[in-house]
């Protein structure tokens, strides 16, 4: 469980409390909803900037608004995953920019944040787009074991005696 303090909430809350925003708690990544992934990046990569004396606010914004796509993106156990996967991890970052400027108001440094976010596929600027594309990837390969494991839980045959 986080604990979100108040300088990061003071600058998160506008975006979390939004209307749209709130959708993402409804659509599920890797091992749970988008919501909950997007604020634990954010709040991870404003603890490595605030450290740094990096600009922590643009960081938090950005982050929370990195992958505001509000699409369910289905994965099927097929040869369609990996072009699926590909296509989602191109097109998501425009998507979600596209969203996000529809509702706030950005500074330049937040758009790349956001598009920029899916290294190689796009491209950070700043120390702050370089640590919230390393935080996101670093927290989907947590998320994506736990998902495999709850998987893998759910498929071993239930104990039967002899
Ligand atoms: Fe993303
Ligand atoms: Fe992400």
């Amino acid at each position: 469980m986080l604990y979100l303090d108040n300088r990061f909430m003071e600058v998160a809350l506008p975006i979390i409390e939004h209307e749209e925003y709130q959708q993402m708690r409804y659509i599920k990544h890797h091992d749970e909803s988008v919501f909950e992934h997007s604020v634990k990046v954010a709040f991870y990569a404003y603890q490595m900037t605030y450290k740094q004396n990096l600009d922590w606010e643009s960081t938090i914004r950005g982050a929370l608004l990195h992958d505001f796509f509000l699409y369910k993106f289905k994965k099927c156990f097929s040869l369609r995953i990996v072009t699926d996967s590909i296509k989602h991890a191109i097109v998501h970052p425009k998507i979600a920019f596209d969203n996000a400027v529809k509702f706030f108001e950005l500074n330049e440094k937040e758009e790349n944040i956001i598009k920029g976010h899916m290294f190689p596929f796009g491209f950070p600027k700043s120390k702050e787009a370089w640590i919230v594309s390393f935080v996101d990837k670093y927290i989907a390969v947590f998320e994506y074991s736990s998902n495999i494991k709850k998987m893998m839980q759910k498929k071993q045959p239930a104990y039967q005696a002899e």
